[in-house]
């Protein structure tokens, strides 16, 4: 199964080649993929939408509502959602519709929310296919960096022969599969990468905590395992379902814990990402029973944990890429520096809290990337899985570059 874990959005247009659509799913769901299918009004005439939503396991989205209960079709969710939108077949006007932007159907308002990349695989006649508005529609198209997948020459649904005739389904499976290969650039690879919070034990039911939420850390992890490699997940309590074969969850509470562990785990790895927001105080003693409520006032005594990255960053070798996270509230620049020069981090990544948009819970970021020149790179707002591939682009050209030296 080789597209295990990959979230596909399947448009089908209005085409006779629509009928192919089925087989090419069939193909997508048995090497693993999950698949949200979309049709426009006319694919409809084509396919019935039972026959697509038999073999994806799940209902055709079509329509902006449900007719049934009126509840709502997220065009922006499937567009997040995505690793691949795939439109099979694509008639001359839905590719006229995606190049100008004009939404008025599902498939094209989730084509202007996504952030994936978009594959194109036309359908048609041979005139309207090299018609100029056709072709330069389809020049538009490359222009946003989607790819096309060039129609055969053939005997077309006309009785003509000539170019038009959409790919053949199994060949545009090995497309979709060359794609996703094309980016595993850390395959053989093996990552630590904390995340979320740790809560520190006062007593049986209280602890100190923090706000994070885990997200960017298991973005991260997510787009780690995205691009080929084995991802070792340490996560503090946080309440986040993952399900990719490549990554391995470590459950932990404490930063005592999390300390323990990514001292066992970090030796055998290629690099590490520090996302946890670990506690830097623990209490210096656990009350075995709850401790009771009383008149006078109640000092809890704390002492610090250990600075996991620091420790890490001391044991690492030439060969392994170790980043880290800083969230600042004053002289951001400066505080991060300090730590990426303490914690011998590769590059550190800060996130502002004075920034909308960016730091605990959000699904968002906006952080500036500081490399051990000092050299900044300021990025705007984006969802934290966007930042992730972003984070991930880096780590590869760090790994290059240590594997290149020798
Ligand atoms: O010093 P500060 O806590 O701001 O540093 C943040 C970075 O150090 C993050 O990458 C965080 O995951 C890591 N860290 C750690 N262990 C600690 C505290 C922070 O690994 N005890």
């Amino acid at each position: 199964m080789r597209l295990t874990g990959k979230h596909i959005v399947l448009g089908v247009t209005g085409s006779i080649a629509a009928y192919k659509a089925a087989i090419l799913l069939r193909g997508l769901v048995k090497e693993g993929a999950e698949v949200q299918v979309v049709m426009t009004p006319a694919a409809k005439e084509f396919i019935t939408p039972v026959t697509m939503s038999a073999l994806s396991g799940k209902p055709v989205a079509s329509e902006f509502f449900s007719a049934n209960d009126g509840s709502w079709y997220s065009h922006v969710d499937m567009g997040q959602w995505a690793d691949l939108i795939l439109i099979a077949p694509a008639t001359a006007a839905t590719i006229g519709k995606m190049a100008h932007g004009v939404c008025d159907n599902l498939l094209i308002t989730t084509y202007l929310s996504a952030k994936c990349q978009v594959m194109i695989a036309p359908a048609m006649d041979l005139d309207m296919f090299r018609h100029p508005a056709n072709l330069s529609n389809l020049e538009i198209l490359r222009s946003f960096g989607n790819l096309i997948i060039e129609p055969a020459e053939g005997e077309l649904a006309s009785g003509l022969y000539g170019k038009g005739r959409m790919e053949e389904p199994e060949n545009i499976l090995e497309e979709v599969v060359h794609f996703f290969n094309q980016k595993k650039k850390l395959l053989n690879r093996h990552f630590l990468v904390t995340a979320g919070p740790t809560h520190e034990k006062i007593d049986p039911v209280r602890f100190i905590g923090n706000y994070s939420s885990g997200k960017m850390g298991y973005a991260i992890a997510n787009a780690l395992a995205d691009s080929g490699a084995k991802v070792s997940l340490v996560s503090g309590p946080v309440h986040i379902k993952i399900t990719n074969p490549n990554i391995t969850i470590i459950q932990v509470e404490s930063a005592s814990e999390m300390h323990e562990l990514c001292l066992r785990i970090f030796p055998e790895a290629d690099g590490a990402v520090m996302c946890a927001a670990v506690a830097d105080f623990t209490p210096l003693s656990y009350s075995g029973s709850k401790l009771k409520r009383g008149k006078d006032e109640l000092t809890i005594q704390l002492k610090p944990t250990n600075d996991i990255a620091e420790e890490l960053g001391r044991i690492k070798t030439g060969k392994q890429v170790l980043v880290g996270f800083a969230l600042e509230t004053n002289d951001e620049l400066a505080n991060a520096w300090s730590k990426l020069k303490r914690k011998n981090l590769d590059f550190i990544v800060l996130n502002s809290m004075n920034d909308p948009g960016a730091g605990f819970a959000v699904d968002t970021n906006k952080i500036t990337l500081i490399d051990m020149d000092n050299n900044q790179t300021v990025s705007e707002l984006k969802s934290k899985k966007e930042v992730a591939v972003d984070i991930v682009s880096r780590i590869i050209l760090e790994m290059e570059r240590k594997t290149s030296q020798k």
